[in-house]
């Protein structure tokens, strides 16, 4: 009963002393009280290289998302630093009649990501430029190490290539090498490796923590990458774990790493706050591409609006400790950014 003597009522009334709502109450306040915020620097693309020249290929899997020539993808690159985004990843598409059991194409000096290195360097040099370090892209067998005749995934034999394929890159001007091979050792290998060569400044950003995840679907499509025979499990970790992660961030961190990435993404947000909590490295976040790939599906159907979902997501990443966030969202993100902030602001 609303009487002034029902003791309920009163404690009711003297709740209503604090109104969270006042802080919400305008666009301006809301804004200013806002604790986390994207911003077009906290981005890493991901960009597909393809042979050839004057092409662009859109991957089916993928809408809005594009393979690159060279000459493209300066092109890409330009529009995306008007937007002010200052990091990229690559991958290269390589044609299947050049994929072999070795992945020998990885190591063929002068190969389509040295040359995109020696592009995008010589025109952007203040963009950071990541490469990822893996060797699936170049085997015949999909898997990102060296098989032997049972199918076991080599994790020795590999760690040579990899090194070797980090040197080059570096040889060809990559900023960081980021490795996703998640084999073990790889990090101090390619750490020491660089070091020894001269390369001390370029650094690491280990996959510290890469789980072995249905979502990369749309992006083995993108680089007609998916593993012929087997699953990824032998060196991908179990999604079921967090501690293993924790256990692989602080083996990449004390192997030398310099940034550490947890993949994918919005599942994994508790375990990029653990990692957040132990390390004092920058730490980032991969929103995938069958991340990427459902919000446009459910987009093209008109059941979401892909910008504002896109836009929550990465907002949860950045609220979850994430330094950076590798996603094929950046461009149209930031796209949105840019009409809020006046350029002068980035
Ligand atoms: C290669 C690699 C993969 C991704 C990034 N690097 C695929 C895989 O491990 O099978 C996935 C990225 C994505 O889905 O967006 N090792």
């Amino acid at each position: 009963m609303l009487t002034e003597n029902n003791p309920k009522q009163k404690s009711f009334i003297a709740d209503l002393t604090y109104r969270p709502r006042r802080n919400r109450k305008s666009e301006s306040i809301r804004q200013l009280v806002q604790e986390h915020r994207l911003h077009p620097s906290d981005f890493v693309v991901p960009l597909f290289v393809i042979e050839g020249s004057d092409c662009t290929q859109e991957i089916s899997s993928m809408p809005g998302v594009y393979r690159y020539t060279i000459d493209c993808l300066t092109k890409q690159i330009d529009h995306l630093m008007e937007l002010g985004i200052r990091a990229v990843d690559l991958f290269t598409v390589v044609p299947s009649e050049r994929k072999t059991a070795d992945g020998a194409e990885a190591l063929r000096r002068n190969n389509l990501l040295h040359q995109s290195l020696q592009t995008i360097k010589k025109a952007f040099p203040e963009l950071c430029v990541m490469v990822d370090v893996a060797l699936d892209p170049y085997t015949n067998h999909g898997h990102d190490g060296i098989v032997d005749q049972n199918g076991n995934i080599l994790n020795d034999e590999t760690l040579v290539i990899l090194m070797t394929m980090s040197l080059l890159a570096s040889e060809y001007g990559a900023d960081v090498i980021a490795p996703s091979d998640m084999m073990d050792g790889r990090v101090a290998y390619i750490r020491q490796a660089l070091d020894q060569n001269g390369f001390t400044d370029v650094s690491i950003c280990s996959y510290a923590a890469k789980y072995a995840s249905a979502f990369y679907g749309p992006f083995r499509d993108a680089l007609e990458s998916a593993p012929k025979f087997g699953d990824k499990k032998t060196y991908q970790m179990n999604p079921g774990n967090i501690l293993e992660a924790l256990r692989e961030s602080s083996l990449d961190e004390a192997e030398g790493a310099d940034m550490l990435l947890i993949k994918p993404g919005l599942s994994y947000l508790d375990v990029l706050t653990k990692v957040k909590e132990q390390t004092e490295l920058p730490v980032g976040i991969y929103h995938v591409s069958g991340e990427y790939s459902m919000v446009m599906a459910a987009a093209e159907k008109g059941w979401i609006d892909a910008d504002k979902v896109f836009e929550e997501t990465l907002l949860s990443m950045k609220r979850a400790g994430a330094d950076f966030i590798f996603t094929y969202a950046a461009e149209r993100i930031a796209q949105t950014l840019c009409t809020l902030l006046p350029k002068s602001r980035y």
